[in-house]
Parts: structure tokens; sequence; C-alpha cells
């Protein structure tokens, strides 16, 4: 229960939804309860009614006696149905409040747990996968709703219900008040047992369901894999597979749920014959009215379902604790990459690594070693070196992505930890080596988020990001829509519009990686002449793999194994005749075959 704390301060942010809710709650009790004593009083003048009549067998005092009888009838019909019409308007109103407040709750709670999963750094990202996130984002809030909308509104309801159902029961006669509702605690603990079990194997089926959609989710990703491989029926046989284990405990589920119902009647209906029964023998005794009998078989039946209701609250408060901890436990991670205390300022783009090193926490493996450097303002600086060589952690530690182990990287002169974060980022122009672009226009995914951008700079922005002419080409341009919904741009037009989206922005600082790997050499070429214009006086770093991209750069930086091995221009590198004129003699070779 003390996980679920943490909702006390949504429920004194509503509590004008709930205090009224309460309020109804005991209202419309009070409007179930008092039928209950109507009909028990129209039983009774049934049975006297009818003995007069017999009484005043041919005399013409009869029919009077009959129109008197069949007025009021009506007129307790009447009353009985203004009563439950009330009741049913309070229901409403109970409905209104207290289940409205509960999806308030949740829209809060989504929000909260959506706005600091985005403050989270990328190592929470790498640690918890994606099914994880979302089930707490989703299926743990509706249970959480669950609690503070259903859960809570029954326990109160069954609270004042009981309370008014007994005061009236054992004003009327305690004998048979105890006796009817003998049967009701046994009832309690079996519909306790059968939620719980219910709640367990559902819990199974969702976890099953949940394991099969993603299955089936990453099989439709890489259906063109699976095509081109032939592999329809191994990937058909898996899903057989785990779809068995989905029936044969959705099976077991109907089992128990097919029991529910039958018991529960089982035991109402015991309750009702030892009403009768007990009832009946002090009818005859004299103590108590046939009227009363009905009224109590009112009282009963209407305690069954909020009784019932009491296994089901219980179990949806169990499941809300056990939902509201996981919350808790992703609302109190704090971020590791923390905004620095000095005020937002304009950088120049003066950048130093000052013997950086840095292991990626949870492989341990070391990207970076004891790396140093220096970028200034306005330089055009290139990043070269083999396969997992670390160029893309580079690119990723400048970004704050990912802190440092030791060592400092500076900008301007300052430890980049001390800088407004937000602040920071937003200034760099970061295109990353694994494109991403969102199922949206094409429009949308240039411009991302920033506001008030015209059309002319996103079509400027494709223009110098060698873009333009193909999406032009498309029907609808630039509101061409993009992945699931739309068109599938091919990887070199993937790239330029991840460029574009970068230098709409007029960055301070422009990171490529890698992001021209998949575009020819000569809208290569077109592209680093748009940036050298745009990015005058400006800082831009080019992670590539081709020396023929970054021949022209001020400064080029060979990574090997985590270690700057060489830097310099390229003529200064092709004169030391290191590793770096070795690539370019070997690219060299490599370009003269392709040409014979
Ligand atoms: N998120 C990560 N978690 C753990 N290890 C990582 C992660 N990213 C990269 N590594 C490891 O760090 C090392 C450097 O990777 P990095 O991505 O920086 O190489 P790279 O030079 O960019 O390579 P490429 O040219 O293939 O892009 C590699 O050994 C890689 O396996
Ligand atoms: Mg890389």
């Amino acid at each position: 229960m003390k996980h679920l704390r943490f909702l006390n301060k949504y429920f004194s942010k509503y509590k004008w939804w709930i205090i009224p809710g309460v309020f109804f709650v005991i209202i419309s009790n009070i409007f179930g309860v008092i039928p209950a004593q109507v009909i028990g009083h129209a039983f009774n003048l049934i049975t006297e009614n009818i003995q007069i009549y017999g009484l005043f067998e041919g005399f013409e005092r009869r029919t009077i006696i009959y129109d008197i009888f069949s007025y009021s009838l009506f007129y307790f019909g009447m009353l009985v149905l203004i009563l439950y019409l009330l009741r049913g308007l309070f229901l409403f109103f109970m409905r209104q409040t207290i289940i409205l407040m509960s999806r308030h709750i949740e829209y809060d709670m989504k929000n909260e747990i959506y706005a600091h999963y985005q403050e989270l750094s990328l190592g929470f990202y790498r640690k918890n996968n994606t099914g994880d996130l979302m089930n707490r984002a989703t299926e743990d809030v509706n249970r959480v709703r669950m609690y503070v909308g259903p859960a809570i509104m029954y326990a109160i309801n069954t609270a004042v219900l009981f309370v008014l159902v007994i005061y009236a029961m054992f004003a009327v006669n305690v004998k048979l008040a105890i006796y009817s509702l003998l049967p009701l605690p046994v009832l309690v603990v079996i519909i306790y047992f059968v939620t719980s079990t219910i709640n367990e194997k559902s819990e199974k089926i969702q976890e099953q369901l949940s394991k099969l959609s993603s299955f089936v989710q990453e099989r439709f990703s890489g259906i063109r894999v699976i095509k081109s491989y032939v592999r329809e029926d191994h990937t058909r046989k898996i899903f057989a597979g785990e779809s068995d284990g989905y029936k044969d405990n959705a099976m077991g589920l109907v089992k128990v749920q097919a029991l529910f119902y039958p018991t529960m009647l089982l035991l109402v209906g015991l309750s009702t014959i030892l009403t009768v029964y007990i009832g009946g023998k002090q009818v005859i005794e004299g103590s108590i009215t046939a009227g009363n009998i009905a009224e109590f078989i009112v009282y009963v039946n209407q305690l069954t379902f909020p009784v019932s209701m009491l296994g089901w609250v219980t179990t949806l408060i169990q499941r809300a604790s056990a939902s509201q901890k996981r919350i808790n436990e992703f609302l109190q991670l704090q971020p590791d990459i923390k905004s620095g205390d000095l005020q937002p300022q304009q950088l120049a783009g003066n950048i130093s690594f000052r013997n950086v090193s840095f292991n990626y926490p949870d492989t341990g493996i070391q990207a970076l070693k004891n790396v140093s450097f220096d970028i200034r303002q306005g330089e055009f600086v290139a990043i070269i070196g083999r396969t997992g060589s670390g160029k893309s952690t580079l690119a990723n530690l400048l970004m704050r992505m990912y802190d440092v182990d030791e060592g400092q990287i500076l900008m301007d002169g300052t430890p980049i930890q001390n800088l407004n974060l937000g602040n920071y980022r937003d200034q760099f122009g970061f295109v990353p080596q694994e494109v991403f672009l969102f199922s949206d226009t094409i429009k949308n995914n240039i411009a991302f988020g920033l506001d008030s951008v015209s059309d002319e700079q996103v079509h400027n922005a494709a223009k110098q990001a060698a873009v333009y002419q193909n999406i032009i080409n498309f029907e609808l341009k630039f509101e061409t829509m993009l992945g699931e919904r739309g068109i599938t741009l091919s990887g070199g037009q993937k790239q330029r519009v991840s460029i574009a989206r970068a230098l709409i922005k007029s960055p301070k600082v422009l990171i490529f990686d890698d992001c021209l790997s998949a575009v020819d050499t000569r809208t290569e070429e077109e592209i680093l002449t748009n940036l050298g214009k745009m990015m005058k006086g400006k800082t831009s770093i080019l992670i590539a793999h081709r020396i023929s991209t970054i021949k022209n750069a001020n400064k080029i930086l060979v990574l090997d194994n985590g270690e700057i091995i060489e830097q310099g221009t390229h003529q200064e590198l092709l004169k030391l005749g290191g590793s770096y004129a070795e690539m370019y003699q070997n690219q060299l070779l490599e370009e003269e075959n392709q040409s014979l």
C-alpha cells in the first residue's frame, strides 16, 4: 500500500471531485435502501387487505376496499419507481465524479511519466527494453487508474451500503439478520481467491500476449529478410508455438471464470433460502411480518453485488500497488546527464578534448582512451578510422549523450557539464550515424518541432542537403508522408533528409556522423560545397570513411582502437607516411580497380 501514497498528491488536486463523489455514493445508497422498506410495507398491505377483502364477502363495501387497495398498491409502485430513478440519477453523478477523476489522474500520470522518460539519458534506454517502458506508461497506469476510479468507488459504495443495510436489517430482527448475512463472508473469501487466480492467469496471458506481439512486430519489420531467405514456414511454426501457450492459458482462465458466477449465485440462493426459512418461522411466531421477509430478500440481493466486489477491489488494490511500485521505480530515477548551472549562452565553437577516456557502462568496452585534441571556431575537422575505432562515441560524448569517465571536454574553455544542457545541445546540428525519420511528412521531419519555420526555410535546407530535387519529384512534394503510413525513401535520400534537419537549425557546431556514406561522390561534393558556404566561421566535424570526403579539412584526426594515432592536414598526414597514408593508398587502388 505504501507505493500508492504517491497518488495522494493527485487526490488532493482533485479533492473537489472526490468529495462530491463520496456524497453521491451515500445519497444513491440511501435511495437504494428505502425501496426495500417500501416493498416490505407493500407486502404487508397486500396480506392485510386480502384478509379484509375476504371478510367483506358479499358486502357492497367490497368494491370500495378493492379501489383503495389497488390505488395504494399503485402509489407504492410509483414510489419505488421514483426512488430507484433517484438512485439511478445519483449513481450517474457518482460515476461522473469519481470515474472522471480517475481519467484525469490517468492523464496527468501518463504525461508525468512521459516527460520523465524523456529526461532520462541514453544509458537508461539501453538498459530497459521498449516493451517494458511502454507497459509502465500504459498497462501499469491503467491498473492504477482502476484503483483510483472503480476500486475506490466500489469500496466506498460497499462500505456505505453495508452500514445502511445492516442497520436496517438489525433494526427489524437481529436473528434473521445474522442468518441471512451468514453466507456473505464465505462469498467474499471465495471471490477473493477466484479473482486472485483469474488475475494471476490473466497476467500470464498478458505476458504471453506481449511476447507474441513483440515477436510479430519484429518479424514484420524483418519481413524482407524472411522472404529473401524463404523462412516463412520456419517463422510460422515459431508463431504457432507461441500462440499455443497463449491458447492453453486462455482456456484455463475460462474454466475459472466459468466457476465464478455459479458459485456466486449458489451463495445468494443459500442466503435467500435461509431468509425465507428462518423468516417464515418468525412470521409464524409473530415476531416479524411477511413484508419483512420481502424486505430482507431485497437487502440480500442488494448486498451480493457490492460484497462480491470486495474481493475484486482487494485484488485491484494489490495490482495497483504493484504497478505503482514499478512506476515509482522509474519516476525516482534521476537522469545521469544533468544540466549545468550556468546561464544559457551563445557558443562560439571552440572545442577541446583533454585526456578523455570512456567505457560503455553496461558492456565495459573501452571506446576511447586518453583522447586529446583542439578544434577552433570555424574549423572544418574530419575524423576517420576503422570501424569500431570510437568515432561515433566521440560524437556522442561531445553531444553529452554520455558523460566522460576521465578527462574533460571543454566548449569555449568551459567544461560542458557546467553548461545548460538544453541550450548547449540546441546549438548543435547533429546527424547521427543511424538515420531516424519519423512517420510524418517530409516537411515536418525537416522542420522537426521548430516553431515558426517558413516553407522557404524548409526548401532551402533541402536544397543545401541536395535532396530538394528528389522531394519535388514526389507527387505530394514536401507533404509526402514517410514511414509506415507513407513512402520509403532510399538510403541516400534518408541521409540527406536528416542532413536537412540539422542544417535548418543554422547550428553553431555541425556534426556529421558518417552520414554521406550512402550518397554518391558527386552529390557529396555538392553538399560539402554548400556546407563550406553555410558553415563559414562555424565549426564542423565530419566523421567519414572515404578520404575523398575529407581531403579539404583543416584538421584530420585518425582514430584507431579508441586512440588518436595521427592528426594534421591531408598533406601533413601523407607526408607522415603512417596509417592515414596507407589508407589513402588503399582507397586510391580501389578506385583505380573500379574504373578499370
Ligand atoms: N551503446 C553502446 N554500448 C556498448 N558498447 C558500445 C556502444 N556503442 C558502441 N560500443 C562499442 O564501442 C566501440 C566504439 O564504437 P563506435 O560506435 O564509437 O565506433 P565507430 O568508430 O563509430 O565505428 P563505425 O565506423 O562502424 O561507425 C565499439 O567496440 C562498440 O562495440
Ligand atoms: Mg560510428
